[in-house]
């Protein structure tokens, strides 16, 4: 069996309305998560939707370009890989680009109890704009147990956002990330610039580049490979149903 989707970068087919293109992937992965890939041209701006506390959670993720995020009356410059946590619906939102277009992915999910019960806990204050270059460096036992290099950060911790999470791998070829397995974790890696490896999950065997996005379901053995000219760089983010089975 496998349940492995892949959106290849080739495919996204781009219309811009007033500067501003969205084109919504992989929607029969997970319907109720939602994950749009954007592009906002230089100088264009662009109001966004905000939701409840009880309603939906939402994360932007800067992958390339400059701008900025109004939140009510902050301000967040953007000039390298970020992620933006909106405080629900308690500012109104735009971004705008700089001087060079920007490309974001814009996930919403839905929140529920066990997301506002663990939010609650952790005191974590919205909004948060995380920079990559700040992000905590950590790593797995199994990526240290295999010899691997790869550099693996946490961007989005477990319970600050509920069950969704978010971090980022990166390594120069030759690297891996041996196979491994999350027995609740729904899963979807966005290859960044450079990006060039082979993921191997399940039985599916892919070359992925930078802006294919992969999704990987629970309990689905995973790894990634890259060669001596090959990168490993990606973003994953992740879906906690360990709660969803109680
Ligand atoms: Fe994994």
């Amino acid at each position: 069996m496998s349940n492995i989707s892949i959106f290849k970068n080739e495919n996204l087919k781009k219309e811009f309305t007033d500067g501003f293109c969205t084109v919504r992937i992989l929607e029969e992965t997970c319907p109720e998560v939602s994950i749009e890939l954007c592009t906002l041209k230089a100088g264009a701006a662009k109001d966004f939707e905000t939701y409840s506390f009880e309603d939906r959670m939402q994360i932007f993720t800067f992958t390339s370009g400059n701008g900025m995020i109004k939140a009510g009356k902050k301000i967040f410059v953007i000039d390298e890989q970020s992620v933006f946590i909106p405080d629900f619906d308690r500012d109104r939102l735009k971004i705008t680009a700089g001087d060079e277009d920007m490309e974001f992915i814009h996930i919403t999910g839905p929140m529920n109890d066990t997301d506002r019960r663990q939010m609650d806990h952790c005191q974590y204050v919205l909004p948060r704009f995380v920079k990559f270059s700040e992000a905590i460096q950590y790593t797995e036992r199994f990526t240290q147990e295999s010899g691997a290099k790869v550099k693996q950060h946490s961007v989005i911790a477990g319970r600050h956002l509920g069950r969704y999470t978010m971090g980022w791998v990166i390594g120069k070829g030759p690297d891996f990330v041996g196979q491994h397995t999350h027995p609740s974790l729904e899963q979807w890696y966005f290859m960044l610039g450079g990006a060039d490896f082979t993921y191997d999950a399940g039985d599916k065997s892919m070359a992925v580049k930078e802006g294919d996005v992969s999704f990987t379901p629970h309990g689905t053995s995973h790894g990634s490979t890259c060669k001596e000219d090959g990168f490993i760089n990606y973003v994953w983010f992740e879906l906690n149903r360990a709660w969803d089975e109680v």
